[in-house]
């Protein structure tokens, strides 16, 4: 979603802006713009629909300024255009504010402010929410009131989360910074004499390591070496800063063509590093140190509930199948944003486990909220960013140790958030006594294979390309799996979607022949996910089914299974895995022929049109 930028120090502001925009294009956005003002009040705002090179191919002149703010957007009120594009200055053109979020009672706001304009005779200047924000802050400051006064009233007249930055054109020794609710996270950054504003650590990563994540209802005043910050019971405070463990070349994209298919090749570290400490085999123990949910608590529950949305709504499911067959334990997952409106019998004995790899999806967020307001059952998160918002509402949490993840498609997470899910399941079984230690001892010597599964699939990317030239082209495609592939083939049909523009829909190969198998002719593939296991046999049935209908079948299955090649047209081999592993062996070559698929068509792999990387919107 939006991403912002603030700096303000003894540098030019612009340079540096668009510098930290570019390190958050990775967001997703189709618009962006910066502010800068100099020391005589000299305002420049310079902002253009399209990608970032569109805005610094409009800049003739780098403003002079060693204060602004920035911003990517991606539009939910008003189309995406140059007048819509932030930052967005009030009507007197004193206050200039871009934000992230949504101001869900705008046209109210909007409504209330309409007199002091018609009054000045002047008009809006967007279609947007975020005009409102400006406006009254300006409103404010001519009543009187300083600007940190002026941003916690307007604040707190906004429904909705929103994450905000704000400069005033007549004191350009100050930038500000405001976060409300769960609109994505604002970190400030401490350089000499400098200092940073972002949505996210990457744009901050060349500057400094040194940051403060602003909290819910946190209302910040910046100068170039000093920050001060009203917390939501109006006391000041200059916080502590703390010093994250991040090294710029984790968000480089290194020899690679796309990040995307670097984070797929980093697959395996991510995984042996979130699996590191947390699998002991003598004596045998999951997860030891790091889960702060008691054993009493984990004893006591008698089910399990596993959230999430997107690539972790399909993580999500197979966490399911995890917990009923590892823990051995009555398990269900849910699409968060359908789970907040649904009335579900929870109690303090069901266990919900939120998977989302950004820790600020609002769905997911929302979701977590309800199931603590309404029921109080106990609530782990799994997720890649240490100090989210969904980690600060979990119980407890189990933090992926994927790096950062630049590529708008999740995929180093999605492995990820398996092996942490994998691991929880087998601390519950443990605990519940349904593992005993032998078992439990097998199932961790099983995913500690996981990383070298997962090598071994990406070795499969030349393969994986020759089926994207050969299909590349087709309008639609069916992915079908069975069992616990069956997530792995909505998964499949997602990254086609996301990445590849191309129309897939992941089908349990069984429900095909209710109704999906009415499409299939010669012009539209079907991959079937079909490794040894025990619903081989039935999936060769739907194989059958789908070949009788010529529609052509790319399976992925069993290096060297020579029943599955003659049966189909082409075959993608794959690592053989205990049946439970096999979501590690295939989830590389699903990824990588949505990803060979986009190349093929020429596609802008990293940022997809129309997503965003963390989702903060509803
Ligand atoms: C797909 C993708 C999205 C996310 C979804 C949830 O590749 O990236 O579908 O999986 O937006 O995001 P998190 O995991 O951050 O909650």
């Amino acid at each position: 979603m939006c991403g912002i930028v603030g700096y303000i120090g003894h540098q030019a502001a612009g340079p540096i802006l668009l510098e930290g925009l570019q390190r958050l294009e990775y967001r997703g956005y189709d618009s962006s713009g910066i502010a800068v003002v100099d020391r005589d009040g000299a305002l420049a705002v310079l902002k253009r629909q399209g990608k970032l090179r569109d805005l610094q191919a409009a800049i003739t002149e780098m403003p002079a300024g060693a204060a602004g703010i920035g911003h990517t957007r991606w539009a939910t009120h008003g189309e995406p255009s140059d007048r819509n594009a932030h930052p967005h200055a009030s009507s007197a053109g004193d206050v200039i504010v871009v934000q992230n979020g949504i101001v869900e009672n705008y046209r109210e706001l909007k409504a209330e402010l309409q007199e002091t304009l018609d009054t000045e005779g002047r008009t809006w200047q967007s279609d947007t929410d975020t005009e409102v924000i400006p406006e009254l802050i300006s409103r404010e400051l001519a009543m009187g009131r300083s600007f940190e006064a002026a941003l916690a009233y307007a604040i707190g007249r906004l429904n909705g989360a929103n994450a905000i930055a704000a400069v005033h054109r007549t004191d350009p020794g100050r930038i500000y910074a405001a976060r409300t609710g769960s609109a994505g996270g604002i970190v400030i950054g401490y350089g000499e004499g400098e200092m940073f504003i972002a949505s996210d650590l990457p744009a901050l990563l060349p500057h400094t390591t040194t940051v403060y994540h602003l909290d819910d209802g946190d209302i910040a005043t910046i100068t170039a070496d000093d920050l001060r910050v009203r917390r939501s019971d109006h006391a000041s405070i200059r916080p502590e800063p703390r010093q994250v463990d991040l090294d710029p070349v984790a968000i480089a994209r290194g020899p690679y063509r796309h990040f995307m298919l670097k984070e797929i090749h980093e697959q395996p570290r991510a995984l042996s590093d979130t699996i590191r400490g947390r699998a002991r085999l003598d004596p045998a123990s999951a997860l030891p140190d790091d889960l702060s949910i008691s054993d009493e608590t984990l004893r006591s529950i008698d089910r399990v509930l596993v959230i999430g949305m997107g690539t972790s709504l399909h993580a999500a499911m197979i966490g399911r199948w995890w917990m009923e067959q590892i823990a051995g334990i009555p398990a269900d997952f849910d699409n968060a944003s359908e789970f907040r409106f649904r009335a579900p019998l929870l109690g303090p004995s069901t266990l919900v486990v939120a998977v989302t790899q950004s820790g600020e999806t609002i769905d997911t967020l929302g979701a977590m909220k309800h199931v603590r307001d309404r029921w109080g059952a106990p609530q782990v998160v799994i997720t890649n960013v240490e100090g989210s918002e969904a980690t600060r509402q979990a119980d407890a949490s189990i933090i992926m140790r994927c790096g950062p993840e630049v590529g708008v498609a999740s995929t180093k997470t999605f492995v990820g958030s398996l092996a942490a899910l994998y691991l929880l399941a087998c601390r519950i079984g443990r605990v519940q006594g349904r593992l005993s230690d032998d078992d439990l001892s097998t199932r961790l010597e099983q995913l500690l294979t996981a990383p070298s599964l997962v090598d071994r699939g990406i070795q499969r990317g030349e393969r994986c390309a020759e089926i994207a030239q050969r299909f590349g082209s087709a309008a639609n495609f069916l992915v079908l799996g069975r069992g616990i592939e069956h997530p792995l083939a909505m998964e499949a049909a997602l990254k086609c979607k996301e990445i590849s523009y191309v129309h897939a829909e992941g089908y349990a190969a069984g429900e095909m022949k209710h109704g999906p198998i009415a499409l299939l002719d010669q012009d539209f593939p079907v991959i079937a996910l079909a490794p040894r296991g025990p619903l081989f046999d039935k999936m060769t049935s739907a194989i059958q089914q789908v070949s009788a209908r010529r529609a052509p079948v790319i399976a992925i299955g069993d290096e060297g299974d020579e029943e599955l090649i003659d049966l189909v047209d082409h075959f993608i081999g794959i690592p053989p895995a205990p049946p439970l592993l096999t979501p590690f062996s295939l989830t590389p070559v699903i990824q990588l022929l949505a990803y060979h698929i986009a190349l093929a068509r020429g596609l802008d792999i990293d940022q997809p049109r129309n997503l965003a990387k963390t989702v903060t919107v509803e």
